[in-house]
C-alpha cells in the first residue's frame, strides 16, 4: 500500500493543537513540575538499556494526547506497516524502503516484488564475514604477500557518513587496522589522506550505491593511480573492493567480480550503513561487532513496530519535534552527546534528517502550507557548552535539544565520567529552571555586591529557563546500543515524513546541483562559459583567469 495523502494542517487534531498551543505557549515547565509530582513518571520511557526522559518539555498530558491524535489522523499505524512490509513508499523513485530488512533475523519474511530477500541479504553478510575475518586475521594479503594494515573507505554521503560515524563511535572496539575516509572531491583532501600509506598494505573500499557519483569515482581513480605508481594493473584485484548496486559500472572500473559486495535499490543511501556499505565498519571492529550493531537496530525496529504509540520512543520524539517545529516555530534542534565517541553523530544525522525531510512538496504534488524538515546540529558536551550553549540558554531562539549520555564509561575512569555527567545533568536542569531574579540577588548578597553595579548587572544574570530538552540516558556505548540509537532517529525521520505528508526517501534537490556541476565542468574544461546569471558568469570568468 502506498502512503495515504493527508493535509496534516487540515486535520481536527492540528486545529486542536493550534488552540492548545495558545494555552501552552507561555506555560512554565517549572510550574508544571511543581504542580505534578508524578510528571517524570508519566513522561519517560524505559526500554532495554535506554531511559528516555521527556518530562522537561513544554507539554501537558493533553499535549501528548493531541499529538497522538495527530499521528492517528495521519494514518501512522498503517504507514508503519507499509514501511516494514516493503511497500513502495518511496513512490517518486518507485522503490521500497527496506533498510530494516538488513538487520532482520534470517528467518524473517520480507518480500520485494513477491520474493523473500532475506536469503540474498544473508548471503552478502556471509561474504562480508569471510572477507573481514581474512583481512583482520591476516590470511588475505596484499600483492607482495604482506597482511593489510590500512583500510581506506572512498565514498560520499551515506556511503561515507554512516561508516565514518560508526567507526568513530565504536573506536573502543577497534582492531589493529587503521581506517581512513576519503569523501570530498577536493584533491588536497585526497592527497592528505593518502599521505604515509604503504600501497603494499593498503586496502581500498569503494562504496557507492550508484557507482556514478562524481566525487567517489574521481577519488577512486586517483587512489588507483597512486597505487599503480608502485604496483601493477593485475595487483588492483587484491587491493580494491567495491560496494554497489551497479555491478556493470564496478566491473568497468576494473574491480574483480569476486571483490564486489552487492546492495539493493531498496536501501536508501543515507540508510545504507547496515548493508555492505558497512564493510569498512566490519573491517574496523570485526564482523561480530557489526552484527551486534545490526541486532541493536533490529531491537529498536521491533520496539517501533509493536510498542503502543504513547510508549514508543521514536513516535514520541517525533511528535515532540513536530510540536516545536510546527506550533512554537522552532527553527532547529540540537543533539548533544556526552561522549567524544559520538562526535560524528550530528553530522551523520544531518544527512539522514535534512536530506529526508527537507521537502516542500506534499505527497499530493502540491506545495505544503506548514513547516517540514528540522535543522539539526550539535557537538559533544562539554565542548559545546563552551562554544554555543550561551545561545541555547539566553538567545532569542527556541532550540529543543536532545542530550545523550551513558551511565558507564568505557575506560572506567570514574573521576572524568562523574565530572562529564554532572555537566550533563546540570545543563538540562539549568535549561529547565533558568535563574530567577531572587537567585541572582542571593548570589549578589553572598558576594557583597549592591547598589548601581548590582542593578546594572541583574538583567544580564537572569536566565529565563523553560528551554525544552529530552534526556537519553543509556547504560553503555556498545555496538548494540549504538544500533538502537541510530535506528531510533531513522524512525523519528519516518514518523515526521508521514505526518508532514512528504516523501522522505528521495533527494531530487541534491540531483540538481550534481547536473549543474557537470555542465559547468564542461565549460571549465573548454573555457567556453555559457549563459548564466551575471554573478555566476562573473565568478567563472575570474576563476578561468586563474
Ligand atoms: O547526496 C545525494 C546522494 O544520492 C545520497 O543520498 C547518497 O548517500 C550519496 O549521494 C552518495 O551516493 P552513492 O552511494 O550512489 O555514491
Amino acid at each position: 500500500m502506498a502512503l495515504q495523502n493527508i493535509n496534516p494542517s487540515g486535520t481536527a487534531a492540528w486545529q486542536e493543537l493550534q488552540r492548545h498551543f495558545n494555552e501552552m505557549q507561555n506555560a512554565s515547565m517549572k510550574d508544571l513540575f511543581a504542580s505534578d509530582k508524578d510528571r517524570t513518571e508519566k513522561f519517560n520511557i524505559q526500554w532495554n538499556d535506554f531511559i528516555v526522559d521527556y518530562s522537561k518539555n513544554i507539554i501537558s498530558e493533553k499535549t501528548l494526547s493531541l499529538l497522538q491524535d495527530l499521528a492517528k489522523q495521519a494514518g501512522l499505524a498503517g504507514a508503519i506497516e507499509s514501511y516494514f512490509a516493503g511497500d513502495i513508499i518511496n513512490r517518486t523513485e518507485g522503490r521500497a524502503v527496506l533498510h530494516t530488512a538488513l538487520r532482520a533475523p534470517s528467518n524473517a519474511n520480507v518480500k520485494v516484488d513477491d520474493v523473500n530477500v532475506m536469503a540474498e541479504i544473508y548471503s552478502v553478510k556471509n561474504k562480508m564475514k569471510q572477507f573481514c575475518d581474512a583481512v583482520i586475521g591476516g590470511s588475505q594479503k596484499g600483492y607482495t604477500g604482506k597482511a593489510f594494515t590500512d583500510v581506506v573507505n572512498i565514498g560520499i554521503g551515506g556511503s561515507d557518513l554512516g561508516p565514518a560515524m560508526v567507526v568513530e563511535s565504536l573506536k573502543f572496539y577497534k582492531n589493529q587496522l587503521n581506517v581512513r575516509f576519503i569523501s570530498n572531491v577536493d584533491g588536497d583532501h585526497v592527497m592528505e589522506s593518502l599521505k604515509g600509506l604503504d600501497p603494499e598494505t593498503t586496502l581500498f573500499v569503494i562504496a557507492s550505491k550508484t557507482f556514478t557519483t562524481q566525487e567517489t569515482l574521481t577519488n577512486a581513480e586517483t587512489a588507483r593511480a597512486w597505487f599503480l605508481k608502485t604496483a601493477k594493473q593485475e595487483d588492483v584485484a587484491k587491493h580494491f573492493v567495491a560496494v554497489s548496486t551497479n555491478i556493470q559500472k564496478v566491473t568497468e572500473f576494473g574491480i574483480d567480480q569476486n571483490n564486489i559486495f552487492p546492495m539493493w535499490d531498496w536501501v536508501g543511501g543515507r540508510f545504507s550503513l547496515w548493508s555492505a556499505v558497512g564493510l569498512t565498519i566490519a573491517l574496523a571492529v570485526g564482523f561480530d561487532n557489526f552484527d551486534k550493531l545490526l541486532k541493536g537496530a533490529n531491537e529498536m525496529d521491533n520496539h517501533f513496530a509493536t510498542a503502543p504509540h504513547d510508549k514508543n520512543i521514536p513516535v514520541v520524539l517525533a511528535l515532540l519535534s513536530i510540536w516545536y517545529n510546527n506550533f512554537f516555530g522552532a527553527e532547529s534542534e540540537a543533539l548533544i552527546p556526552y561522549t567524544q565517541y559520538l562526535q560524528k553523530l550530528a553530522p551523520y544525522l544531518q544527512q539522514g534528517i535534512m536530506e529526508s525531510n527537507g521537502k516542500s512538496v506534499g505527497r499530493d504534488g502540491n506545495d505544503v502550507n506548514y513547516q517540514t524538515g528540522t535543522i539539526i546540529w550539535g557537538e559533544p558536551g562539554t565542548n559545546s557548552q563552551h562554544a554555543f550553549f550561551q545561545l541555547i540558554h539566553q538567545g532569542t531562539k527556541l532550540i529543543p535539544t536532545d542530550f545523550i549520555g551513558y551511565i558507564q564509561p568505557l575506560h572506567g575512569n570514574k573521576d572524568h565520567h562523574d565530572k562529564l555527567m554532572s555537566n550533563f545533568f546540570a545543563q538540562t536542569e539549568a535549561l529547565l529552571n533558568g535563574k530567577t531574579e531572587a537567585q541572582v540577588q542571593a548570589e549578589f548578597d553572598r558576594q557583597g555586591l549592591a547598589g548601581d553595579k548590582a542593578d546594572y548587572l541583574r538583567p544580564f544574570k537572569v536566565f529565563k529557563g523553560n528551554k525544552p530538552t529530552n534526556t537519553l540516558l543509556i547504560k553503555k556505548l556498545t555496538p548494540e546500543t549504538l544500533g538502537s540509537l541510530v535506528a531510533l532517529y531513522e524512525h523519528k525521520i519516518f514518523v515526521q515524513g508521514v505526518i508532514w505528508n512528504i516523501f522522505s526517501y528521495d533527494q531530487w534537490g541534491v540531483e540538481l546541483g550534481k547536473q549543474l556541476a557537470n555542465s559547468i565542468l564542461d565549460e571549465i574544461n573548454t573555457g567556453d562559459v555559457k549563459a548564466h546569471d551575471s554573478s555566476t558568469t562573473f565568478l567563472l570568468k575570474k576563476f578561468l583567469g586563474r
